[in-house]
This record gives C-alpha cells, structure tokens and sequence, in this order.
C-alpha cells in the first residue's frame, strides 16, 4: 500500500484508507465476483477491449447485472490510472454481486460492488526474461467453469504456492493427464516447429495468449489448440507460459528436468518479440496521443 494511493470504488475516486467494503459483501463471503488485471503502457490500457469484453461475458455469465455501462467502465478505468499518475503500470478491477445478508439465493436489488486499483509496473526483470524460468506440474482442482475469471482463486493459489516452495517460479496444472494452463498464465509448448496450446475448454481464454496465437500464425507459424497430454509437454523442444503481467516467459525447465536446449528456445523469443513490439507500438502511440491532448489543452 502507498500513503498516496487512490482507489476507484463505485463510482468515486477515493484515498486507499477510505476505501471501505462490507464485511458482507459477496466476494469476501463466497468469492462471488469477477476480475480482470490490465496492463497500462503510456497511460492507457493495453488490449483493453479484450479485457471489457471477458469482464462483460464473466459478468454475464455469473448473472451479474452490471449497473454500468461498458463505456463507464472504461472510462474508471482511465481515471484510476490518472489518478495515480501511472504511465507503465497495471490495474486490477473486481467486480461483485454486491453486499448482502449471507445467504446463498442471489440478493435482490443490490448494487454490485465495483473496485479498481492502479499501480506501477514496468515488467519482468530483463535478467529473468533472458534465463527463463523452471515451473512444477500440479493437479489442476478447479471447478468447471474456468473460462469465468473468478476470485474463487484458491485452488489456483494452492498449486501456485506449492511450486513456489519447491523454488519454481509457476504451477503448470494438470487435469486427467493433459495440460491445461498455468496457475496465473496460459501454457504453451513446441515440437518440431508447431506450437501446442489448450483450446479454450474449461481455461481460461487468456487475451496474451489470444494475441501470442494471431501473431505467431500472422508469422507463418502453424499453432494448434488442442489437449496436450504432460508426456508429451515434458518431452517438447520449448515451453513457454504467458500472461499480463509477464507477458511471454519462457519455461527451461520442469520439474526439476530441461526443457529442450534448457535456454529459451527459438519460437519463445520470437513471441517474446512480437509481444513486445505490439506492447512498444501502443506505449509509443499512448505517449503521443497524451502529449497531442496536453498541447491542446
Ligand atoms: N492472471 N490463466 C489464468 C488462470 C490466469 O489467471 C491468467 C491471468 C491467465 C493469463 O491471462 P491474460 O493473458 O488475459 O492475463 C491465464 C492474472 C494476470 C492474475 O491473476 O494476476
């Protein structure tokens, strides 16, 4: 926390200190809520249409009434980033059913309980990017709904943590032998030139991962979405995981075994590249279009 941090809650613009929620409020009681984390670069969300569009279908699909518009929420969105000052950063945005007497019936006529928090972030250390990282491979024992970015995130913090103790840096969950997704990032690996990714079953459709699939295909590369099983992940030339806040990191090695060469491999670091080219081109655009606005202020 920052002594000068400022918090979107409802509707308002708030210091951190009086931001207040319920005790009763249904994300604390049953994870009864939706969020998304938003990279900023130059001031402005980065893919923001994807991430209002997964809000919006979570919301929807929790049966959420959003008492905003979309509009509304983007705009919150660009006014909790001014309201800190952030010019590379992420934001976060919770969204719950709102604060009612526990009970498990959905509440009537309760305003759902809207949340955004807005803080620096200039990315992974270069040293970091550059290694690669080693994950552990753990049960996935999520629910069935797992396209919904929920903040039911305990099984995902589990398995997280589990990795982290035994010195990984990611969980890599595993459900009836195939590999689904990371604990907080999408899995993908290589085998003879081909990228393998889990289609969109029961993951969550991660938007680094959507435009990591495009960018990649717009490159000649053949990226396929089907169940990989762990065999044949373990066995994989590369892997690489990504994700908003780390963007495209390559996995070296797994389970305490190398991956491929044990370096990043070459299809990884061409991702990493067209990551960050999109995400340069949007900073650099962002800065422009800020700065045009103070002229004519
Ligand atoms: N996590 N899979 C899971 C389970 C995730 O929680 C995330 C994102 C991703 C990657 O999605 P995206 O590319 O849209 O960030 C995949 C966020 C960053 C988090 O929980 O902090």
């Amino acid at each position: 926390m920052q002594s000068g941090e400022r918090v979107y809650l409802n509707g308002e613009i708030v210091p951190y200190a009086e931001a207040k929620i319920s005790v009763e409020d249904r994300g604390f009681n049953f994870a009864d809520g939706i969020y998304e984390v938003v990279r900023v670069a130059g001031g402005a969300p980065f893919r923001a249409a994807d991430h209002l569009d997964r809000f919006e279908n979570g919301a929807r699909a929790l049966e959420i009434e959003l008492p905003f518009t979309r509009e509304q929420v983007s705009d919150a969105i660009l006014e909790t980033i001014r309201a800190n000052d952030i010019d590379e950063g992420t934001v976060y945005v919770q969204l719950t059913r709102g604060a009612a007497r526990r009970a498990h019936a959905f509440p009537e006529g309760v305003r759902p309980t809207l949340v955004m928090l807005a803080r620096p972030y200039s990315g992974l250390a270069a040293a970091v990017r550059e290694s690669g990282v080693g994950v552990a491979t753990l049960p996935d024992l999520r629910w069935g709904y797992c396209e919904v970015k929920t903040i039911g995130l305990l099984p995902n913090v589990m398995a997280y943590q589990r990795s982290h103790d035994e010195g990984s840096y990611e969980a890599i969950m595993i459900r009836d032998g195939v590999v689904t997704e990371g604990s907080h990032t999408s899995a993908f690996c290589v085998r003879r030139e081909k990228v393998f990714t889990h289609p969109i079953d029961n993951i969550l459709p991660g938007i680094t991962r959507k435009h990591v699939i495009a960018s990649l295909r717009a490159q000649g590369i053949e990226v396929e979405e089907t169940a990989v099983t762990m065999e044949e992940f373990r066995a994989a030339d590369e892997i690489f995981i990504t994700g908003t806040t780390l963007t495209v990191l390559g996995v070296v090695r797994i389970d305490g075994e190398p991956v491929g060469s044990g370096k990043p491999g070459k299809l990884t670091q061409l991702a990493m590249q067209l990551y960050d080219r999109d995400y340069d081109a949007a900073r650099a655009e962002a800065q422009k279009r800020r700065q045009l606005g103070q002229v004519s202020d």
